[in-house]
């Protein structure tokens, strides 16, 4: 898969950990976040990733910040995207089945019950469902 990702400074490992398994499962990653625990805002890292992703040619983007939880309301201010905040394997699988999430964002700062690369890789395996679910995305506009 081609994917998009972007962090601030409070997910600099976590993002790390994750390019690191996407590469090695031999997905192709953009990484558009910062790499040091200099201060950046998670909007414009949002921002960066989200307007990458609409170049086109990615089937999906990954945002982080300390708790995913900001950068996940900035990236669903922009027409278009669903950014899933996932956090633990239900709400992975549910992102792509029921939501069909163009984006998903989780927290560097989180402590997980489940590996973070294990609810990204059952996201990156989930199907959407369509039909009702169709419905309902439709509505969000
Ligand atoms: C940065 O300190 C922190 O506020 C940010 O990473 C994020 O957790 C906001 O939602």
């Amino acid at each position: 898969m081609n994917i998009v990702i972007a962090n601030d400074h409070g997910a600099v490992d976590l993002k790390k950990k994750l390019v690191q398994w996407l590469t090695k499962q031999g997905h192709k990653v953009k990484n558009l976040g910062v790499d040091t625990e200099d201060r950046v805002d998670y909007p414009d890292m949002a921002a960066l990733a989200i307007e990458e992703f609409g170049k086109g040619g990615y089937d999906f983007g990954i945002l982080l910040c300390g708790t995913g939880l900001g950068i996940s309301m900035a990236a669903n201010r922009h027409k278009g995207i669903r950014c899933a905040l996932i956090h633990d394997s239900f709400t992975a699988l549910m992102a792509k089945e029921h939501n069909d999430a163009n984006f998903i964002a989780m927290g560097g700062r989180v402590q997980y019950r489940e590996k973070p690369e294990d609810l990204l890789e059952i996201y990156m395996n989930a199907t959407f469902q369509g039909g009702r679910h169709a419905e309902r995305i439709a509505k969000l506009g």
